[in-house]
């Protein structure tokens, strides 16, 4: 009888099930999703949706705070979880999608996200690094690169792009970010989500995740996790466009920031989630928080976890990273009438479109094809393009009598505690990574010289004299990383052998920096220059007179202000990724120029941070030469200007810049100019150059930043050869938020600048009548 029961169960059961979806064509598409997931959501119980909110993680998968709860097939199996996080074992995401699939009532598949934040197994440089390319088709490769990665093991969501603005170089994520330009780092989300999200229908495409919204950039003094608190306007011009970027590029999901906004944390913040991302940009995907982040409301001091899981709900939070609060509460809440029903429905809906549009519904098996991952992953092409675009990311910030390239001859010492080290290379969020798969700084080098260079090799020093805070910093990551590989033997001795090596070597590279994770999440620091203990031997090599070249590894803008006086050529390299040897063997020796331009502004001094090039004027500007003069804007012990612009960097050749030519003196709101501008690659070599287009609004109803970046192109041009660059204008680029967030352009005059750099332009005006 028991047993009857069972098969008229499992049959009536059958019938019920999510089934498969028809695919028909793109014009039917979405009433044909609307009308599965209406059907489906008939079917779902309440507690089967509010599991649909749920996304946990499981021990043995990568944390980034505390693990709240385990999870257990049977917790799948009840309909209890939507989505799991950060698992990196293929067979273990099959296990857990089988749960999902054959064991619950109907059959929901889950969703699996990851931080693959710059590649997966190939590791990229760091983000910030990304965007000294400025290239958007180099990030769009390295983002279709990471999502063939990660689908083949079964990874179906990542937690990438993270977009938000920053001027702190204290604050250590700036290292995930695209840098401080609204512009800049919108057209780069869009080739990131391009690069991910591409054609979702294919196997190895996968679901982006805009991150964090909104503000998370600008916490107060640069502490990760910290208030913040900005004019609205502001935030309409500065740190909301790569977010609306994304959504009009398709993003699928945005994860909301820890932070509050207006004293209402982001999770809950009905004003950004429902009036600004649903309401004013037309938003319909997945929103998520980030983890933990609905209980720590209860810290925040907004209310218990009903009441701040039930605020977090009806403000348009759909999913609830790793605190649970969502699937521990709404019930409650519903019974109470603090929720409704009809917002479960909605948040469940958007979780469901997020699995339907990533085709699960049709094969929840789709992601977890095992034969992908012998041949998807590390491969040699994906090397190559790490190498190039490992290579194309160097920005070269000093180079003194032409001292790089280096020939390929004499002797180089290689010095520092990261010249022959693999896991500091991969900088942050690198978890899909073999963190002795990258090719180090000296390994790269001594398979590129052959027999034509003697190269030596000593650490030199630890990374810092604080062992404390490197085991602070690692503790961050529990045991994953290992980046603090201190030596047994005494600074002195470290320092003799470097010492009695550079007195034998022709030229110097000393590869020195930060270590990965001292730029990252809960990573922010209030000294700005590489650790003392190599800054020591840094001294200490260049009193030796030789040549010193410094390679410096850094995940955020550094204060430099010692070195640019000092040694002879400084190539920041960021965290490079895989093939970091590699790619710097490429450029020291002139295999490649250094193409990178700087996308932060470096500052002279922490004291000057927050900085940007793209401030608004006030009343009393400082000088613009940057003498320090009394009664403007500025400090009285140091100059405004920063140590390198946006912007900037070097190559290995030399443009000459001709004056800005525009086609007209006036347009009217329909019409367009052309402005343009001769190039002439002054140099013996072949090189390249990001030609960037600043314009500036002279007069406006409120007050206008003093240069803003609206375009930029990369060219290459041949010795001796020029060209004209050419950038149209049109009245929509003159748009901005006024005090009243309406975005409009004012007629009047505007300055056109174009040139290498923020700081380096020629100029000329016209009107916009
Ligand atoms: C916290 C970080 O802020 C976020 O960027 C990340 O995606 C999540 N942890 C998940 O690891």
């Amino acid at each position: 009888m028991k047993f009857l029961f069972c098969i008229i169960l499992s049959v009536f059961a059958m019938g019920m099930t999510a089934g498969h979806p028809h695919t028909g064509s793109k014009k039917d598409k979405e009433p044909e999703m609307n009308k599965y997931i209406n059907n489906l959501i008939r079917q779902m119980t309440v507690e089967e949706k509010i599991g649909q909110l749920n996304l946990i993680s499981i021990d043995g998968s990568v944390m980034t705070g505390p693990v709240t709860e385990s999870a257990t097939g049977e917790r799948i199996a009840k309909g209890e979880v939507g989505a799991l996080l950060n698992i990196m074992s293929p067979p273990k995401i099959r296990e857990l999608q089988d749960a999902a699939v054959k064991n619950s009532r109907l059959g929901i598949p889950l969703l699996f996200g990851m931080d693959v934040i710059h590649g997966y197994n190939t590791v990229f440089p760091i983000s910030l690094g990304l965007s000294a390319t400025w290239n958007p088709e180099s990030i769009e490769k390295a983002a279709r690169i990471s999502a063939i990665e990660a689908s083949a093991q079964g990874v179906c969501w990542t937690f990438s792009p993270m977009v938000d603005i920053s001027y702190d170089a204290r604050w250590g994520r700036v290292a995930e970010g695209n840098g401080e330009d609204p512009y800049l780092s919108s057209e780069i989300t869009k080739a990131y989500i391009r690069g991910y999200q591409g054609d979702l229908t294919q196997n190895d495409q996968i679901m982006a995740c805009v991150k964090h919204f909104a503000l998370y950039g600008a916490p107060e003094a640069g502490k990760d996790y910290n208030t913040v608190d900005m004019s609205r306007m502001r935030m309409f011009n500065e740190y909301f466009p790569p977010f609306e970027a994304a959504v009009k590029a398709g993003v699928g999901s945005i994860m909301t920031a820890f932070n509050d906004v207006e004293g209402v944390p982001a999770a809950a913040n009905e004003w950004l989630l429902k009036d600004i991302l649903q309401q004013r940009w037309s938003f319909n995907g997945l929103i998520v928080s980030d983890w933990d982040a609905v209980r720590e409301m209860t810290v925040h001091g907004i209310g218990d976890l009903q009441e701040v899981s039930a605020r977090a709900l009806n403000a348009g939070l759909d999913m609830d990273m790793a605190s649970q609060g969502l699937s521990g509460t709404l019930k409650k809440s519903l019974a109470e009438g603090k929720v409704k029903i009809s917002d479960i429905d909605n948040a469940c809906r958007r979780v469901l479109e997020a699995k339907y549009k990533l085709g699960l519904f049709n094969n929840p098996y789709k992601y977890c094809d095992t034969t992908r991952v012998s041949t998807d992953i590390f491969t040699a092409a994906h090397r190559e393009e790490a190498r190039r675009i490992a290579a194309e990311s160097f920005v070269l910030l000093k180079n003194d009598k032409e001292l790089l390239p280096l020939g390929k001859k004499g002797t180089i010492a290689v010095i520092g505690p990261l010249a022959d080290n693999k896991p500091n290379m991969l900088g942050t969020w690198s978890f899909g990574a073999n963190l002795y798969s990258p090719v180090s700084i000296l390994e790269g080098l001594q398979q590129q010289v052959g027999n034509h260079v003697t190269i030596l090799h000593a650490k030199g020093s630890n990374l810092t004299y604080d062992k404390e805070l490197e085991d602070r910093v690692s503790l961050n990551w529990g045991t994953l990383y290992k980046h603090f590989d201190r030596d047994n033997r005494t600074d002195e001795q470290l320092e003799a052998e470097a010492l009695e090596i550079a007195g034998r070597a022709d030229v110097i590279v000393a590869v020195m920096g930060e270590a990965a994770e001292m730029a990252g999440e809960g990573a922010s620091r209030t000294n700005l220059d590489i650790p003392d203990a190599q800054k020591d031997l840094l001294k200490k090599l260049k009193a030796t007179g030789k040549p010193v070249v410094l390679l410096l590894c850094a995940g955020r803008p550094m204060t430099l202000t010692w070195e640019n006086e000092n040694i002879d050529a400084i190539l920041n390299i960021w965290f490079p990724g895989t093939e970091a040897g590699l790619a710097v063997a490429d450029v020291l020796f002139g295999d490649k120029e250094p193409e990178g331009r700087l996308t932060m502004t470096f500052p002279r001094s922490v004291g000057q941070v927050p900085m940007r090039y793209n401030y608004r004027q006030t009343g009393r500007p400082p000088h613009a030469d940057g003498r320090i003069v009394p009664y403007v804007t500025g400090y009285i012990d140091e100059t405004h200007l920063p140590l390198y612009h946006f912007g900037y960097g070097l190559g290995y050749t030399s443009f000459k810049y001709g004056e800005v030519m525009l086609d007209k003196k006036e347009i009217d709101a329909k019409g367009t100019v052309t402005a343009s501008i001769e190039i002439t690659n002054t140099g013996n070599r072949s090189g390249s150059e990001v030609v960037q287009l600043y314009i500036r609004d002279i007069v406006g109803t409120v007050t206008r930043p003093l240069k803003e970046l609206k375009g930029f192109k990369k060219i290459r041009l041949e010795a001796g050869e020029r060209k004209v660059v050419s950038f149209t204008i049109d009245a929509e680029m003159l748009k901005f938020y006024n005090n009243r967030l309406e975005h409009i352009f004012e007629p009047g005059e505007f300055e056109v600048m174009i040139g290498a750099n923020s700081n380096s332009v020629s100029s000329s005006i016209f009107r916009l009548l």
